[in-house]
């Protein structure tokens, strides 16, 4: 069982919520701010960004590909929705984001938050996703830096599928997005000896 099949996240999943329900800081500082309107959450495992966007207004489609995220993701969304905690939505899918297509052309807003994928698998997925985007639309990857590896902390240990500025910047360019900020930032973690070391990339499609 390796991270790249769905039962190894369907056992994670199984054992609780990994990730917690806060957003995390690079999502919630590049998000807050956008004016609310359609978002695809891909790999949105069981769902802290897609509700905290739910939250805030967004109308979201969330993905992954274990189904056990997606029926947590589900559970949470109609708890909080009966709680009147929802102004926006999630609708959830159990999809692969190397195949699964975006309706195109329709989102404000498109998330990638610490999905690894090897290779062309990766550039797949950054390009199905950003045929999503809408014109004015944003484009947000968060990741675990290959630079995390040697020199920050936690994150999978796999070099090959670790996230680098550059190979995104190339492939988002190359499907039309302008990218506005590409940098690799620090992430604290509590009680580790030196932070995690994440990429992040931000990038529109220019409004038509
Ligand atoms: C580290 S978790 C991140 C979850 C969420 N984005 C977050 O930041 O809280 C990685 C997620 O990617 C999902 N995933 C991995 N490969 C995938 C694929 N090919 N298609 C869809 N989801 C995938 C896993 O099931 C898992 O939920």
């Amino acid at each position: 069982m390796s991270p790249a099949d769905a039962t190894h996240w369907d056992a994670r999943y199984a054992a609780g919520s990994p990730w917690g329900t806060e957003p995390n800081r690079t999502v919630r500082e590049a998000v807050t701010g956008l004016t609310p309107g359609r978002a695809r959450d891909v790999a949105a495992g069981d769902g802290r960004h897609a509700l905290w966007l739910a939250a805030a207004g967004w109308q979201v489609d969330a993905l992954d590909f274990s189904p056990t995220a997606v029926d947590r993701g589900r559970a949470s969304t109609a708890l909080l929705d009966g709680e009147g905690a929802l102004p926006g939505s999630v609708h959830w899918e159990v999809a692969d984001a190397t195949v699964a297509r975006p309706e195109p052309l329709a989102y404000d807003l498109v998330l990638h938050s610490y999905l690894h994928l090897p290779g062309e698998s990766a550039l797949a997925a950054l390009r199905l996703s950003a045929s999503g985007v809408a014109p004015g639309g944003v484009f947000l990857l968060v990741g675990h830096d290959e630079s995390n590896l040697e020199h920050g902390h936690g994150g999978p240990q796999d070099p090959d599928v670790l996230t680098a500025v550059e190979p995104i910047t190339r492939a988002l360019t190359a499907a039309g997005l302008v990218v506005e900020r590409a940098e690799v930032v620090e992430r604290p973690v509590d009680g580790a000896p030196r932070p995690a070391l994440d990429t992040v990339v931000v990038a529109r499609r220019p409004a038509s």
